[in-house]
């Protein structure tokens, strides 16, 4: 059986490798990395299989996920040359469209787009695809089968990769919850009440939208009497330009995504 191998076995690959053995994902999984310590710390925590030989690792692949940073593609794929068996490859690199990678590693490899959370580690991921033009069908079903392992999946055009890229992350949520918690604590609240308050705030809010089928602006009547503290909180928020700090913030993602598709 032919791998699923991960050239760079950092932050992302970590979170997916986790929560592939969390389904009992049965291919094999073969890691490669230039840091053999990354290496055996993947192999304690997730026992995947590792390569530390490049070329080794791209032999064994059916899938290849380039999970480099940016910058690192170009070099990696340089590195790799031209690779002889018919390979789907897929890039989690944001930014680098596929126009990028068409042609790079010869005529056997085709490529995917994928961006991925690393929530994935509990199989709550959220995985935006998208494919190069001429992939057959049954070769996109394998790369969505894989993502859905992890979480939910959804096909995009790669022209709202970007947008998604900026904002799916779960980083909004941390820091969010950080920044809630932080600013309880200054009303008085000890840390772990003022986490506990603040993550029940955003979690259990959203999942409630989730589940109740109700719409936002029906929950938010409901959470927040008119004239109330929840409605006082949020006017305040808005006069200070929450919604504008969040759109020039999106911007600002946007425009560091593109730089990466012009390197
Ligand atoms: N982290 C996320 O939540 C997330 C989510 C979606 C998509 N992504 C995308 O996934 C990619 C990886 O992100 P990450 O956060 O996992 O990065 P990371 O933690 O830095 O992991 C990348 C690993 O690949 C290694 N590497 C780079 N070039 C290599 C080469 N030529 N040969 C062997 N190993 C090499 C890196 O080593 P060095 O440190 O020496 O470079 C590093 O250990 C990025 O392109 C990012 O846009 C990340």
């Amino acid at each position: 059986m032919k791998a699923l191998v991960f050239l760079g076995g950092g932050r992302i690959t970590s979170a997916i490798v986790a929560g592939l053995k969390l389904a009992r994902y049965k291919a094999p999984i073969i890691v490669h990395d230039r840091h053999p310590e990354k290496l055996r710390e993947l192999q304690r925590t997730s026992n995947v299989d590792v390569e530390p030989d490049l070329s080794r690792a791209v032999k064994q692949a059916h899938i290849l996920l380039i999970a480099v940073r940016p910058d690192s593609v170009d070099p990696l794929l340089e590195q790799i040359g031209e690779v002889k068996n018919p390979t789907l490859g897929v890039s989690l690199a944001a930014g680098i469209p596929l126009a990028k990678l068409r042609g790079r590693l010869g005529t056997q490899v085709r490529w995917a787009r994928a961006m991925p959370s690393p929530v994935s580690r509990v199989g709550r991921g959220l995985t935006a695809l998208t494919f190069d033009r001429g992939i057959p069908w049954p070769a996109q079903r394998e790369v969505s089968t894989l993502f859905a392992q992890v979480g939910q999946v959804i096909e995009i055009p790669e022209k709202q990769f970007d947008g998604f890229t900026v904002t799916y992350s779960s980083s909004h949520g941390y820091h969010a919850l950080a920044t809630l918690a932080k600013a309880a604590v200054g009303t008085g609240l000890d840390r772990k009440t003022a986490l506990l308050a603040a993550a029940h705030a955003l979690a259990d809010g959203i999942q409630a939208w989730r589940e109740s089928g109700m719409s936002l602006e029906n929950l938010l009547q409901e959470a927040a009497t008119p004239g109330g503290i929840a409605a006082t909180v949020m006017d305040i928020m808005d006069a200070d330009g929450y919604a504008k700090t969040v759109e020039r913030a999106l911007k600002a993602g946007l425009r560091r995504s593109q730089q990466n598709a012009k390197k």
